[in-house]
């Protein structure tokens, strides 16, 4: 029977279970189809997800392919409909939000889903895009753009295992990153979610992949699932419109767009996320031909299909989704449906377009199997609870130290009159709306969606880092706005740029130029006749062309995150500059979209960037 021989029953306890069990009636657990194969882990994954199909019915199959978002779904509601996973959308938390209150609010919801007679483990999944960044007091890593700009797989590959433990200890073990988008337009909101313009820089960013789930899923402790995303083209639509159209041939999409996922299927990323995007006016949710066709059959993808947050909907262009849409997007080859909200009626839908026959038994079962053998090689059934001797690693000396490195290394410098490296004995003077803002040089989701400015998350702001670098006895005078600055001064940094967003909250239809309140603080700066370094805090090259003859360095620093340290680094030499642009840098917003190769002169090209030898 089902934990009545001895070893098992070790098992379930070990697994927390043993409540569960005295409230399980017998007769639930199917023990009339022998023994429990899917339990005993000796066992090769193919046959435990087969032995586990087979104790299936259509209902257990419909939940594990729904993933509703935690502030819609209680626990007793994810035992009852047997949900295959939750979701925290971009700053969803546990209130406080604290590490603590992650891992038990993780707990929470797998226990719950344990509860069920066949105690299939959830999936929790979370957007951790630049280190674990809903959880206050995390390590923000930078990014992406920056890591692009870095050009170091190996360090990325690190960047994802830090990552990955610092998840573990909440128990989250499923990460919608790395986006592995292609940014062809600056003017998109998600520019900065890109490691950068041409296919290759994404492509060997991949390793990524290979820091969050290790060497295989489940072979060390801190293993977690690996999202590539968004399939395809998302970097590529029609005037950088978030979620817009990509017009492009086929073979343009495929040499663009397609080969970093073709790398991430090659490192064996478990689940690939479908794009908001169209390519050539079809919805990619609804594109059969590039998600069965092409990612599962021409590229061999064996993992699982998401969907994006509501990405259903979007299908007939008429809010909310109908039977016809859930079909439709099933039926193209997604196995699991984000509906944060509505996925009561999502599982309903479903199961009507099952029982008239739309959707086969067959692509069911297939989607099934591709999701619960995750689950297997995750190690899931056998640890699902929150690890909680990682929680130490979270927002640690050691990952601090690491995304210190990185920010260094995504420095680039584009202009240096021989203003920089800073001297440890100048009298400096800094100004600027992000040199003292965590929030500010973190930008969007960071601890919330969107991000905000302020001291949102703790960690060290650029300001504090510049003066850990001069020292004791150096000068370092702040004022924001740049008021207060006299010729005294050896040189002025400016610290400046844009305002913290995520998605086609970022999209940019203007002029791409720095804001008034930046342009007044550096006018200050120079009206002082102080050298002036201006430090840009951004998602994407912004257009400088006119200011650029005024100022005596320039450097990117792009969203570091909260080691602002490695930007001082930098700008003292402790680092000799070594990042290089990972986009192309327009000289007017009239460029856009402009990209290496197609003939526009740009400001700085892809690639530009200047040591201090
Ligand atoms: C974004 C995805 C993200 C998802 C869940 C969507 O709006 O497009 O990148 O993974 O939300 O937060
Ligand atoms: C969620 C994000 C999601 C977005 C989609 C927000 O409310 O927090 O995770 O990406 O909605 O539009």
């Amino acid at each position: 029977m089902y934990c009545s021989s001895t070893p098992v029953v070790r098992r379930c306890l070990a697994l927390g279970m043993s409540v569960v069990l005295a409230l399980t009636p017998i007769g639930a657990l199917r023990a009339d189809m022998g023994p429990v194969r899917y339990l005993d882990p000796g066992r090769p994954v193919a046959s435990r997800v087969d032995d586990l199909l087979a104790r299936m019915s259509l209902d257990d199959k419909l939940g594990q392919m729904t993933q509703p978002e935690r502030r819609h779904i209680e626990p007793d509601e994810v035992t009852r409909f047997r949900i295959g996973s939750v979701l925290s959308g971009g700053g969803s938390a546990p209130s406080p939000n604290n590490v603590r209150n992650w891992a038990d609010m993780y707990d929470g919801f797998q226990r719950a889903a344990l509860a069920a007679p066949l105690r299939v483990p959830i999936l929790y999944g979370v957007d951790a895009v630049h280190g674990h960044n809903n959880v206050v007091g995390a390590t923000i890593f930078p990014h992406n753009i920056g890591l692009g700009a870095a050009r170091d797989p190996e360090l990325v590959r690190r960047i994802g295992a830090a990552t990955a433990e610092e998840m573990t200890g909440t128990g989250v073990d499923w990460n919608f990153a790395p986006c592995v988008c292609v940014a062809r337009d600056d003017r998109w909101g998600r520019t900065y979610e890109s490691f950068g313009e041409v296919p290759e820089l994404p492509s060997s960013m991949t390793t990524i992949i290979d820091g969050l789930q290790g060497s295989a899923l489940g072979r060390g402790p801190t293993s977690v699932l690996a999202t590539a995303k968004h399939y395809v083209g998302d970097g590529g639509t029609a005037g950088g419109r978030d979620q817009g159209d990509v017009r492009l041939s086929e073979e343009d999409l495929r040499a663009v767009h397609l080969p970093p996922f073709r790398e991430a299927v090659r490192r064996a990323v478990g689940s690939v996320m479908v794009s908001y995007s169209s390519w050539n006016g079809l919805k990619m949710h609804q594109n059969r031909y590039l998600i069965t066709d092409v990612l599962k059959g021409e590229l061999g993808f064996s993992g699982f299909v998401v969907s994006d947050y509501n990405g259903i909907d979007q299908i007939d262009g008429a809010p909310g989704f109908t039977r016809k849409e859930v079909a439709a997007a099933i039926n193209a080859g997604i196995d699991m449906v984000m509906v944060p909200a509505e996925w009561r009626r999502f599982i309903e839908r479903l199961r009507a377009a099952v029982e008239d026959g739309t959707v086969p038994m067959a692509r069911i079962d297939d989607a099934n199997r591709r999701i619960l053998t995750k689950k297997f090689e995750l190690g899931l059934f056998e640890r699902p609870m929150a690890d909680r001797r990682y929680l130490g690693t979270i927002g640690g000396a050691a990952h601090r130290a690491l995304a210190r490195r990185a920010v260094a290394a995504s420095q680039v410098v584009l202009k240096n009159d021989d203003v920089l490296p800073l001297d440890e004995g100048d009298r400096i003077f800094v100004a600027g709306r992000g040199a003292d803002d965590i929030g500010l040089q973190s930008g969007g989701w960071t601890v919330t969606w969107q991000g905000a400015p302020g001291a949102t998350t703790p960690g060290t702001t650029i300001l504090q880092g510049i003066r850990e670098a001069a020292g004791g006895s150096a000068t370092v005078t702040y004022a924001r706005d740049g008021t207060g600055i006299d010729r005294s001064y050896d040189v002025a940094v400016a610290v400046v740029g844009e305002q913290p967003y995520a998605e086609y909250e970022g999209d940019r239809t203007d002029d791409l130029r720095l804001d008034d309140t930046d342009r007044e603080t550096i006018g200050r700066l120079r009206a002082a006749g102080v050298p002036v370094v201006v430090v840009l805090v951004s998602g994407r090259p912004l257009n400088v062309t006119s200011e650029l003859p005024g100022w005596d360095g320039f450097m990117a620093s792009w969203l570091p995150g909260t080691e602002g340290a490695g930007v001082a680094d930098v700008l003292f030499g402790d680092t000799d500059p070594s990042g290089r642009l990972p986009v192309t840098w327009p000289r007017s917003a009239a460029q856009e979209p402009i990209n290496a190769g197609d003939g526009q002169r740009p400001l700085f090209p892809l690639g530009a960037g200047l040591g201090y030898d």
